[in-house]
């Protein structure tokens, strides 16, 4: 079997995907993809254009039209890549707790995730990339050489994101950062179109169970050829 090149992770949010992501693409020297950020470029789009996130039709229009710019990362403050829109960096500004209350709401658009899961084929066709999401091994990258779907349970989740809060010094309550993962794991599963599911083919890996050490030793264990 040769070396996998289109990888597809999915999983729930805070399940350590994009950390899992990141390492593996770095470890193959392939292109890390995390396609969480264009839903969440949208989501800025929308609030900041003061589009209303109940406006479909409008929500929809800003995810055909604007371009979304991921690149190499510009500066050394933790980023993976820079995000650009409308010549704005704002890279920082979509993972702000407005972008994670709303963004959910935009990813169920029908019309908005057509217009990014045409740009992120585009992208993961081209090979050696590893794509992270919801539904790339389901729908964006039926064909990907190797999914992986990481789980971990909510419990877990919202004790890593209330960890990151409190290490970036934003007041934290856990029963409140538990109640919203269970709130998008809801929306996320049970939305009309490419719900988060794992793929009949994925291997599955509980996060709950293992360390971040572990998952990623796994993973690339997966890719030998
Ligand atoms: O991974 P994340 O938390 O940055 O994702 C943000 C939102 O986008 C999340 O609510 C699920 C959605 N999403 C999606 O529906 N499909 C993807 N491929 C990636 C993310």
């Amino acid at each position: 079997m040769p070396v996998p090149s289109m990888i597809a992770i999915d999983g729930p949010a805070a399940s350590g995907k994009s950390t899992l992501g990141f390492r593996l693409a770095e470890a193959l020297g392939y292109l890390y993809f995390d396609t969480g950020l264009m839903y969440r470029a949208v989501t800025w789009l929308a609030i900041h254009h003061q589009v209303s996130i109940s406006a479909e039709a409008e929500v929809t229009r800003l995810a055909e039209d604007v371009p979304i710019e991921v690149t190499a990362p510009s500066q050394a403050d933790g980023r993976v890549c820079d995000v650009i829109v409308e010549g704005r960096d704002i890279t920082w500004e979509i993972r702000q707790p407005q972008i994670d209350a709303n963004v959910s709401a935009v990813s169920a658009y029908p019309g908005v995730r057509q217009a990014l899961t045409r740009q992120q084929r585009r992208i993961g066709l081209r090979g050696r990339v590893v794509m992270v999401g919801r539904d790339i091994g389901t729908v964006v990258l039926p064909d990907a050489d190797l999914k992986i779907y990481l789980d971990a349970s909510a419990e877990e989740r919202a004790r890593r994101r209330h960890d990151e809060n409190l290490q970036r010094g934003m007041p934290s309550d856990y029963q409140e950062v538990l109640a919203k993962v269970i709130d998008r794991d809801r929306i996320d599963t049970t939305r009309a179109v490419a719900p988060l599911s794992a793929a009949a083919d994925a291997v599955i890996l509980d996060s709950d169970r293992l360390t971040a050490d572990e998952v990623f030793q796994k993973a690339r264990d997966l890719c030998q050829p």
